[in-house]
């Protein structure tokens, strides 16, 4: 008799893990993997939220048929339309016949886009209700957190919120699915990867739903990926990190970000930290871009106030791999950052040029005057590598103090 782990006396998870999948969306490396989580209430009605991706799809239909008992699927409630969570959609309605998908207008029109006409649709407005038996399930629009089509769903009964892509984190479930069940301090730092990646575009539209949601009693927050949230300590840090993160708030810290050839750059960004590290600042972290994906780069980003990136110049531009990440970072918009820049050249400098026409696009607030290289590291611009720290350092000290 096997066990499905339950939310509330009549509420069970069906999600599925995914070893295989190395990049998410193609873009994010996985190397713990990452769920993709379902759930299914038997009330009077048989209602499902969201399915999962294609690879998993056997055992996810294997234990939603185990679970359904022979009783038909009333509805599949569709959070989000993304292929993650919706390819499961057309083998659901194959084994159900007569279900009926729930959605709102663009969730129907990114349905019929990617899988086609479906007979049963019922369109559902915002804050809409939709009775199930012993409850309303009630409907809170959230556009562009982070497609425009997502919604989440509230059951009152249980007080469970569902909440699409809000609130997940990468890595698999390995045995436990709940918070209480696994050794959660292990997720925080794929619960930030997570939103620095996937949400942290959208932080104005995290804010408003967060708004709308901080009148409702919400005891467990059940995400499309990764650990349910259902203790209060671990439920209210997840809150906290997602109201601090969509304002653009962050730690005391530096993230160096360099690229280098011949390792000349490589030593710039060394004594910087080293004087960043002398100055008293403790939380730095060191990115070679050319080794480091931008994914994790991106997640510091998110955690600390200062920036600080260093390119040789390469075929009178910024290196390639430093050019990927700074266009990432300029398509997220990422706001609010302490910043500088150094690099180095052989015959004719551009890449602090470069670097510095972006932090000025971006907005980030530049701390000191960039620093530039003929070849390898020597005592003046040395000096002025160790007067960039220390800028950056007393200006972190002047907001964060000592
Ligand atoms: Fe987990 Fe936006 O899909």
């Amino acid at each position: 008799m096997r066990h499905l782990p339950k939310l509330s006396e009549d509420t069970w998870y069906v999600g599925v893990n995914d070893r295989r999948k190395h990049l998410f969306e193609n873009i994010w490396p996985l190397p713990e993997g990452v769920s993709y989580n379902s759930y299914v209430i038997l009330d009077e009605k048989t209602v499902m939220l969201d399915t999962v991706d294609n690879f998993p799809m056997e055992s996810y239909l294997d234990q939603v048929q185990f679970l359904l008992q022979g009783r038909t699927l009333d509805y599949l409630i569709i959070n989000h339309m993304e292929p993650d969570h919706a390819s499961g959609i057309q083998h659901i309605v194959r084994m159900f016949p007569n279900v009926t998908l729930v959605g709102n207008k663009k969730t129907f029109e990114f349905l019929k886009a990617y899988y086609g006409d479906f007979p049963n649709l019922l369109e559902v407005q915002d804050s809409a209700t939709l009775d199930i038996g012993s409850r309303k399930l009630q409907f809170y629009f959230a556009p562009m957190v982070h497609w425009p089509e997502v919604m989440m769903t509230y059951d009152p009964k249980y007080k469970i919120l569902y909440s699409a892509d809000a609130f997940g984190s990468f890595g698999t479930l390995n045995g436990g699915v709940f918070d209480t069940h696994t050794d959660i301090e292990n997720y925080w730092e794929e619960f930030t990867r997570y939103y620095s990646n996937i949400v942290g575009k959208y932080g104005v539209q995290v804010q408003k739903i967060m708004g709308r949601l901080s009148g409702l009693d919400v005891k467990i927050i059940a995400p499309l990926h990764g650990p349910i949230w259902t203790h209060p300590v671990s439920t209210k840090k997840a809150l906290d990190f997602y109201d601090k993160w969509s304002k653009y708030e962050t730690d005391k810290g530096v993230v160096i970000a360099f690229a280098s050839m011949y390792g000349n750059t490589e030593v710039m960004a060394d004594t910087i930290a080293r004087e960043l590290a002398n100055m008293g600042i403790r939380n730095i972290r060191i990115h070679d871009v050319s080794k480091s994906h931008s994914s994790y780069i991106i997640r510091d980003i998110f955690k600390y106030r200062g920036v600080i990136l260093g390119s040789p110049t390469y075929n009178a531009d910024l290196h390639p791999n430093m050019k990927q990440l700074i266009d990432k970072l300029q398509h997220m918009g990422v706001k609010n950052h302490l910043y500088a820049s150094f690099g180095t050249f052989t015959w004719a400098g551009q890449a602090v040029k470069k670097l510095t026409e972006f932090g000025q696009h971006i907005g980030w607030e530049q701390v000191y005057s960039p620093v530039e290289e003929q070849g390898s590291l020597k005592s003046d611009k040395f000096e002025q590598c160790v007067l960039l720290a220390q800028a950056m350092a007393e200006k972190l000290d002047s907001l964060y103090g000592k």
